[in-house]
């Protein structure tokens, strides 16, 4: 496996690749790597002949107010996770590389960055989709996956890709969770003892609401209401939103139909940690 950090040798080591006519897969990171992303690299795995990842806790997509500065950074150990799921080249680029000093060029991809994170988080999908579309030049991939667990962040992805003609594949992977429900993530290490405890009422108001749909509500305020009454066991727990949407727009939806996206934002009491989760209904039963 090979570590490069320099900007320009990852740029000619992808065109040699590609140059021989081999596909690269693509599966872009922060570190501080879980199942979730381990998931994402065995998906990748088995589609392209090369396997680049890249690490990057990108500085652009974090508000001020944020946890830039203690977001986890280990390094040795995500290498380790990469070597262990074969992948051929990590990319780990230096911040002030990639963000010259008189770093100029912004991508904004408007409507669908609009609602939800984007409302709460002002700035935060610029940043992602700004990172993402340079790695999409300096490595070239044929694919790249990204999980489901950021719903809207994969939404914004698709409709830059689009709008932009880049001629990158975006696939979709689902949610990698813990056996009590809750979705993985790097931040799940913020949480107080009692906090991890009650995590778990997240996703089972997720899957109650998802079940309801099933049995055929299609109120999108009542499928909504019982995600939130799942949560009313998680004292002092500040609910940020609970949100019925398309997920291809990200566009608020009335009526509940399949391919519909409920997703939720809290913040924990103690920690503060901010948990991001979602289900598309019909998904799951
Ligand atoms: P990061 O939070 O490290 O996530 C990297 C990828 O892993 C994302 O596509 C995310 O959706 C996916 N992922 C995280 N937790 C997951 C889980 N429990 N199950 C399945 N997939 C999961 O998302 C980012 O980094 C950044 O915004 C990035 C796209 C790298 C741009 O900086």
């Amino acid at each position: 496996m090979k570590r490069i950090s320099d900007i320009d040798e990852m740029i000619r080591t992808c065109a040699a690749i590609r140059s021989e006519g081999k596909s690269i897969g693509l599966v872009p990171t922060m570190g501080a790597l879980h199942d979730g992303h381990r998931s994402l690299l065995k998906i990748a795995r088995g589609r392209c002949d090369i396997l680049v990842t890249s690490i990057f806790v990108n500085p652009s997509q974090f508000g001020p107010n944020e946890d830039l500065a203690k977001y986890p950074r280990q390094i040795g150990k995500d290498c380790a996770l990469c070597e262990a799921e074969g992948v051929d080249i990590v990319f780990m680029p230096l911040p002030n590389e990639m963000y010259v000093e008189d770093y100029s060029t912004w991508i904004k991809v408007d409507d669908v960055s609009a609602p939800l994170e984007g409302e709460r988080r002002p700035g935060h999908f610029i940043g992602v989709a700004t990172v993402v579309l340079k790695f999409f030049n300096i490595v070239t991939p044929n694919f790249a996956v990204f999980g489901q667990k950021d719903a809207q962040q994969l939404a914004v992805i698709r409709r830059m890709v689009r709008d932009l003609n880049v001629p990158v594949e975006i696939i979709a992977a689902p949610i990698v969770r813990e056996e009590d429900g809750l979705a993985m993530s790097s931040r799940n290490i913020y949480l107080s003892t009692s906090e991890r405890k009650s995590a778990p009422a997240i996703f089972r108001g997720l899957r109650a609401a998802s079940r309801l749909f099933a049995n055929g509500e299609f109120d999108a305020s009542i499928l909504c209401r019982r995600v939130r009454h799942e949560l009313s066991s998680f004292e002092k727990l500040a609910i940020e939103y609970v949100s019925l949407a398309d997920s291809l727009t990200m566009r608020e939806q009335v009526n509940a139909g399949d391919g519909s996206l409920i997703s939720i934002a809290v913040r924990t009491p103690e920690s503060g940690t901010r948990l991001i989760d979602n289900v598309i209904l019909g998904e799951i039963k």
